[in-house]
C-alpha cells in the first residue's frame, strides 16, 4: 500500500485521476471492506476537502441504508430504502448529482451546511447494491459528469476486491 497520499494539483479531472490511482495502491491486496471504505473517504477528503464524504451500507434486514465508514460532521446513521438521495440511489441503482439540496423533494439534511450533493451506488459481485458513496459540499452545482465518472470508477474498484 502507499505510504503517503499524493495529491494532484490542477484541473479536477487531473486530482481523480491521481486519486484513482491512489485508490488503487490503497487498495491492493486488502479484500477488508470497511478498512477499503474508511481509507477512501480519508483520500477523498485530503484531496477534495468537501464538507461531508462516505459511506451508507446496506442492512437487509432492516431494509435500510446504515451509515458506514466516513469523514466530516456527525450524520443521521439509517436511511429507508426509496427516503433522501441515498435511499433514492439505492432503489434507483444509478448515481444522482443534485445541484441544490432545497429542490430535491425528500433531501435528507443531515447538516444545514449541506447545498449539493452526489451519491453513487457500489455494487456487489452479484450486481446488488451493497451501499452508496455519498459526498456532500457547501458549494452549490459542485459535482458534475466528471465526479460521476472518477466515482463510478471507484465504487467498481470496491466491487473488484470482494
Ligand atoms: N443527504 C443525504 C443524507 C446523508 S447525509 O447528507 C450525510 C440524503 O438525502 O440521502
Amino acid at each position: 500500500m502507499a505510504e503517503e497520499l499524493k495529491i494532484a494539483i490542477g484541473s479536477k479531472e487531473k486530482k481523480y485521476k491521481t486519486f484513482v490511482s491512489q485508490v488503487e495502491s490503497l487498495m491492493n491486496g486488502e479484500t477488508n471492506l470497511m478498512a477499503n471504505l474508511a481509507n477512501i473517504s480519508s483520500a477523498y477528503q485530503m484531496t477534495f476537502s468537501k464538507l461531508w464524504v462516505g459511506f451508507y451500507l446496506v442492512d437487509s434486514a432492516a431494509n435500510q441504508l446504515v451509515l458506514g465508514p466516513f469523514q466530516g460532521p456527525i450524520a443521521c446513521t439509517r436511511i429507508a430504502k426509496g427516503k433522501g438521495v441515498c435511499g433514492a440511489v439505492w432503489e434507483e441503482e444509478k448515481t444522482i448529482i443534485v445541484k441544490n439540496v432545497n429542490i430535491f423533494s425528500g433531501h435528507i439534511a443531515c447538516s444545514s451546511a449541506s447545498v449539493s450533493e452526489i451519491v453513487v451506488p457500489v455494487f456487489d459481485k452479484n450486481k446488488q447494491v451493497l451501499g452508496v458513496l455519498d459526498i456532500d459540499s457547501k458549494k452549490e452545482g459542485d459535482f458534475d459528469e466528471i465526479d460521476k465518472i472518477y466515482l463510478e470508477r471507484i465504487a467498481q474498484l470496491i466491487t473488484n476486491t470482494l
